[in-house]
């Protein structure tokens, strides 16, 4: 694995734009839909575990040391799995849950962390989290994909090939992202993956 000197992405937090937001975010969906499809969860997805490149062009996830490979996308897990507020609620409230969605509840933490420049270790609960989402405009883009990977309810959380579908929404800002991410196909969706 090569040494990423530009760091993780909490470093980058407080420099954070719109601009790389809106790449990181479609860059890590790419990544997670690359992983899905091969049924692996990360369960551990989270600012510190996404590195970044030297020309800032590319974030690259990392440290498996927690992924489960699965038999199926619905085959479900019992073990509480990841780190403090990215834990998903369902892992402390059900005894089975799926852990892809698991992976997509702390993307949503992790794009939090980006739109508010903030490590999510410097707030004190998950409903102040909540209550900022509320400051954003409800029919902005931001606060839809906040509010539903944020959600509580695993059933009603986009998958991440779902969420694509719906960032590439012509009245959205990230269709030309995605054309672009598509056009690259599968080296894309690897090279974003560091095992
Ligand atoms: N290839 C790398 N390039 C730059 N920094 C790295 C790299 N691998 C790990 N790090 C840094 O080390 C930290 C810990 O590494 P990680 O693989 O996440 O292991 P763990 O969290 O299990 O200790 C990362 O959060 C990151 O700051
Ligand atoms: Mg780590």
């Amino acid at each position: 694995m090569p040494l990423y000197e530009t760091g993780t992405l909490t470093e980058a937090l407080p420099t954070m734009n719109q601009e790389k937001s809106d790449e990181y975010l479609v860059q890590l969906c790419a990544g997670l839909k690359f992983l899905h499809r091969h049924k692996i969860a990360h369960r551990d997805v989270k600012t510190d575990n996404v590195l970044i490149t030297a020309k800032e062009k590319r974030v690259v996830i990392a440290d498996f040391g927690l992924s489960e490979i699965l038999t199926t996308i619905d085959t479900p897990v019992s073990t509480i799995k990841g780190t403090h507020m990215y834990i998903s609620p369902e892992q402390f409230i059900q005894k089975e849950f799926n852990a892809f969605k698991c992976d997509m509840y702390a993307l949503g933490v992790v794009y939090w962390c980006m739109v508010f420049k903030v490590d999510v270790f410097d707030l004190k609960s998950t409903e102040q989290m909540k209550e900022s989402i509320n400051t954003l405009c409800d029919t902005s883009i931001d606060w839809l994909v906040l509010t539903n990977l944020l959600d509580p309810s695993p059933v009603d959380r986009l998958t991440c090939y779902n969420l694509l579908c719906v960032l590439e929404q012509p009245e959205y800002r990230f269709t030309d992202r995605i054309a672009s991410l598509r056009g690259n196909g599968k080296i894309f969706y690897q090279s974003v993956i560091n095992v």
